[in-house]
């Protein structure tokens, strides 16, 4: 069985975070999820990933698009890797991938795999060449040629230090070997570790392969490497966009994450964050300043300073400024979001408008509706959550309140302030509030006992 194995058990205490190191953002997807994304592309028949600081928040992330091994304590990558064995049978190889080196792609890794299945390797190291070989394993080779062994940085002399050609700590090997060659490694005491860099010495038939692009192996062991990476794949993005005539302006002030894509003749304002599965389609005009995360939005869409979260918005619909829509919302065609407006897990028609300071929760709202100003529907009542269903074309007054469970039929009108606890049928009117009491002169009265 051909296997990939992610080891992502360290803590990483070089990025002084709380959180384990394989979990960190970078441009707002978590540092695990780019190889894992990246290795469902590969032909493989198992994914394991090795956890163990922080296992839960791993978990967390990865859910069940892995198989987990768990390392209880972090002694090093050979130790982390003898946790996978487990699962592994003796036909077949694997890939061994650190989860801090998030850029690898697939292409890269189908290519270690031929490498190492033509030349019939036992072990197969992807190695790299860097000017700046600081805090990589060096790769020492004998004088035919051949790779004698890998010697870490904190233990290399300074020869040694002087070789460029690194260790990516990608690996293909044979499964049989790997077990043999585990139980061989030393304790190193200096670092209390097993290095999983020790099986080039031990594996008598190693070869190499050499990755051309130096930025996709890039291994993260700090913030300041992290930052690095992070403004690299940004300024790829805001160029590929540029290219695909998406109007950045002030790119430099806008965040956009791998996994997004806009269309052309659309517009991004400065300050804006658009990140997760996001869609953007053709001609629309996002920001200043909105945030948006897995959202879903159409063509011809205008959202001005608002944070929208896991929504679709239909085409030509106007959102903000300052609107929040979330959790599963999904905004028609030709809407209107207005200010101060909050939206969760609703449904809302073509043509509808909520122009100003409402809540709406948990409602199926129909098309062509109204709703005045500073309206809420009352979704909670602090056990259990409830749906309104509204109809088409219904008009909602200004500071009304639907208490749901509540079914407000089409074309019905609710009169300002009222609060409203019963289901309306269709046509209806309802008004239910205090009746305004006019005492004549008594202002005029009280003004003056007050002189
Ligand atoms: C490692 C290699 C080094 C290589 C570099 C490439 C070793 C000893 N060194 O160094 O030769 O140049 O990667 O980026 O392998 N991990 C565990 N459990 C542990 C320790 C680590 O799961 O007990 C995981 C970490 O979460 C991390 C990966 O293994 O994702 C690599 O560990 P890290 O400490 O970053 O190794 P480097 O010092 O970068
Ligand atoms: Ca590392």
């Amino acid at each position: 069985m051909n296997t990939a194995i992610i080891l992502a058990g360290g803590k990483g205490s070089r990025m002084k975070m709380d959180l384990p190191k394989c979990a960190v953002e970078i441009l707002g997807k978590p540092m695990i999820e780019y190889l894992v994304d990246t290795l469902d592309k590969v032909n493989l028949n198992q994914v394991i990933c090795v956890v163990g600081y922080k296992k839960e928040k791993m978990m967390e992330i990865l859910k069940d698009r892995v198989t987990y091994a768990i390392q209880q304590e972090q002694l090093g990558t050979a130790n982390a890797v003898q946790c996978a064995l487990e699962f592994l049978d003796d036909d077949g190889y694997c890939v061994i991938l650190p989860g801090d080196t998030p850029l690898i792609d697939e292409d890269i890794l189908n290519q270690l795999i031929d490498t190492h299945l033509k030349n019939h390797n036992q072990l197969t190291l992807a190695t790299i060449f860097l000017d700046i070989p600081t805090g990589y394993g060096r790769i020492v080779r004998k004088d035919d040629g051949t790779i004698l062994k890998i010697v870490e940085e904190s233990e290399a002399t300074y020869i040694e230090k002087a070789i460029k050609e690194v260790n990516t700590g990608i690996y293909c090997i044979e499964n049989a070997c790997l077990k043999e060659a585990l139980q061989k490694i030393p304790f190193h005491l200096k670092k209390k570790e097993y290095y999983l860099t020790d099986i080039a010495e031990i594996i008598p038939f190693v070869g190499s392969f050499t990755i051309e692009d130096n930025y996709k192996i890039r291994g993260i062991n700090d913030l300041s490497t992290l930052c690095a990476i992070e403004n690299e794949c940004r300024k790829k993005i805001i160029e590929k966009n540029l290219k695909n005539g998406v109007h950045l302006i002030q790119p430099d002030t806008i965040q956009i994450g791998m996994d997004v894509t806009i269309g052309e003749g659309t517009t991004i304002y400065p300050g804006c964050v658009i990140m997760g599965k996001t869609r953007i389609g053709k001609s629309s005009v996002i920001g200043p300043y909105s945030e948006l995360v897995h959202v879903d939005i159409a063509d011809g869409v205008t959202i001005r300073q608002s944070v929208v979260q896991n929504s679709q918005i239909g085409k030509h619909s106007q959102i903000g400024p300052y609107a929040h829509i979330r959790m599963n919302t999904l905004i028609g065609e030709e809407c209107r979001i207005g200010n101060y407006v909050e939206i969760k897990n609703s449904v809302i028609g073509n043509h509808t408008k909520v122009a100003h300071l409402t809540y709406i929760g948990d409602t199926d709202c129909g098309s062509d509706v109204n709703w005045g100003c500073g309206c809420v529907t009352v979704n909670y009542d602090g056990k259990t959550k409830f749906r309104t269903i509204i109809g088409d074309h219904v008009f909602i007054g200004c500071n009304s309140n639907l208490i749901a469970p509540i079914h407000i039929e089409s074309n019905s009108f609710i009169a300002a302030g009222s609060t409203i606890t019963e289901d309306m049928n269709e046509g209806d009117f309802a008004i239910a509030r205090a009746r305004t009491i006019i005492k004549k002169d008594y202002a005029s009265k009280y003004n003056c006992q007050k002189k």
